[in-house]
């Protein structure tokens, strides 16, 4: 079976009333245009086409794998049977079915696209539409079928009777067309009251030149509502998500409080896990297996490996935590930074591109920045590995079994060697010999009876 794709995604979605191209607004941070593509992919089109607006740019940037998909212009909003026809001229030759479908339905899933189109090729069909049962149906268009059932034509909501506004089988914005019939996209007349072409009229025409045409009624509302305004917006990221969490239940992930918690669709979790409230978990991270995620953490793009736990008001970007790992509470992990197997980041401690060794630990108030740290290291509280100059960065490197005492500075590059010591507060500026003490404090003076003589003093004032 052979299918090109079309994703019609060029509309002015102006009931967002937002500066975004709506099909690029995110659902749990992934564009809503970006899910039907991902869908998509799953029935490998042999064409598959994207017909963008006047952010067509916008929509090239921001959307991923788009090396398989050919992205074609449609200059002026002129309604859905003007965007599919932009597709026309890239279909020439093929021979198959076309799916085309609406870019702001994300909600739609695999099989039903699967079970669309087998249905639509057993039933010989050479146009066949997307249809479901809605319980609001005023934002669709509607099915009319004749006394015996057989679909006529589908009517928009704005040029309908009242009788067919309460009809609620509606039109999901999902369609198969056979090549032989995709010529008929030329026949669709302009809308006079909206100004518009409508690709719902392909059906009354198809029908009317003795094509085989059908509404086929297998989807659900929850798959197929399109999103047109922030609400629907809103309705469609609610399904999504609470979609995301019931795969993650299945596969044996506990979640404290499922409706504040926020995953997104290409995350990864493994058994076992334990997700506390208010956690988002973003982009393309992956966790392993028996972690524990503490409430209000917020982790983007990185890998968190086996028994690691995570603890409260921590945020990672972009990093790896390896396995059993401890972060946080409030700790903020940035991007380029690697935590290894059993080290530990405590309370406020910032990691920037470092690399933090088995089983070091920074338990307190530090900022370790552009840092390679050893195994089995103590950085003391309040470290700073200072790594910029007001113009450039630079690397501190610490090496394996390293103490560095609290409050100390070290001013990069610099080196500390394996096994060596710094005294609490120091300043460290030239690099530190492997199994040697570094001190560079100024050295204490005690001045005996010097607070007696001053209160002394203040009394002698205050009397004269
Ligand atoms: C459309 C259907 C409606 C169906 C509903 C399903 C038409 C006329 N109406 O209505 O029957 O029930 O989808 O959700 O087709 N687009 C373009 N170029 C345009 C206009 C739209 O590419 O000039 C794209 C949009 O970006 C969007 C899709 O087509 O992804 C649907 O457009 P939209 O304006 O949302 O149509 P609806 O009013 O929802
Ligand atoms: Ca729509």
């Amino acid at each position: 079976m052979k299918i090109s794709a079309v994703v019609l995604a060029a509309g002015l979605g102006t009931r967002m009333k937002s500066s975004i191209p709506k099909v690029l607004h995110k659902i749990l941070g992934k564009p809503m245009l970006q899910y039907v593509i991902d869908t998509i992919n799953f029935i490998k089109p042999h064409k598959f086409i994207v017909v963008a607006g006047r952010n067509i740019e916008e929509i090239k940037r921001e959307i991923l794998s788009t090396d398989k998909i050919i992205f074609t212009r449609q200059t002026e909003p002129k309604g859905t049977g003007n965007a599919a026809l932009k597709a026309l001229p890239l279909l020439r030759g093929f021979k198959g079915t076309i799916l085309i479908t609406n870019g702001d339905t994300p909600l739609i899933t695999k099989s039903t696209i699967m079970n669309f189109i087998e249905l639509h090729k057993k039933r010989k069909n050479h146009v066949s539409v997307l249809s479901f049962e809605s319980k609001e149906p005023s934002s669709y268009g509607r099915i009319l079928r004749d006394e015996k059932g057989k679909v006529i034509s589908m009517v928009e909501q704005r040029d309908a009777s009242e009788e067919q506004k309460k009809i609620k089988e509606v039109n999901s914005g999902i369609y198969a067309i056979e090549d032989n019939a995709l010529n008929l996209l030329k026949k669709i007349p302009l809308n006079k009251l909206k100004g518009e072409y409508y690709l719902t009229d392909i059906i009354e025409i198809a029908r009317n030149k003795g094509f085989k045409t059908d509404a086929i009624c297998i989807g659900l509302e929850e798959e197929l509502t399109g999103v047109n305004t922030q609400e629907e917006l809103n309705l469609a990221a609610s399904t999504m998500r609470y979609r995301i969490i019931k795969k993650f239940l299945e596969s044996g992930i506990t979640f404290i409080d499922p409706d504040s918690t926020f995953i997104s669709p290409n995350v990864q979790i493994k058994a076992g896990t334990v997700i506390y409230p208010n956690v988002m978990i973003e982009g393309t991270t992956t966790i392993g297996e028996g972690c524990t995620i503490f409430p209000n953490v917020r982790i983007i793009d990185s890998e968190i490996g086996n028994g690691a736990i995570i603890k409260d008001s921590t945020l990672i970007e972009c990093s790896a935590v390896k396995s059993n790992a401890v972060i946080g509470p409030f700790a903020h992990i940035r991007p380029g930074s690697i935590i290894c197997e059993n080290a530990k980041i405590g309370n406020f401690v910032e990691v920037k591109k470092s690399i933090i060794g088995q089983g070091t630990k920074a338990s307190h108030l530090s900022y370790l920045g552009d840092a390679k740290i050893g195994n089995d290291v103590n950085i003391g509280a309040g470290t700073i590995t200072c790594n910029y100059d007001g113009k450039d960065k630079h690397i501190t490197t610490i090496e394996d079994n390293v103490f560095i005492g609290s409050d100390t500075q070290l001013i990069a590059p610099v080196k500390v060697g394996k096994g060596a010591f710094i005294g609490a507060g120091s300043t460290i500026t030239v690099n530190v010999p492997p199994d040697s003490l570094a001190i560079s404090r100024v050295e204490q003076k005690n001045i005996e009876g010097w607070a007696i003589k001053r209160r002394l003093r203040k009394k002698g004032n205050k009397s004269k």
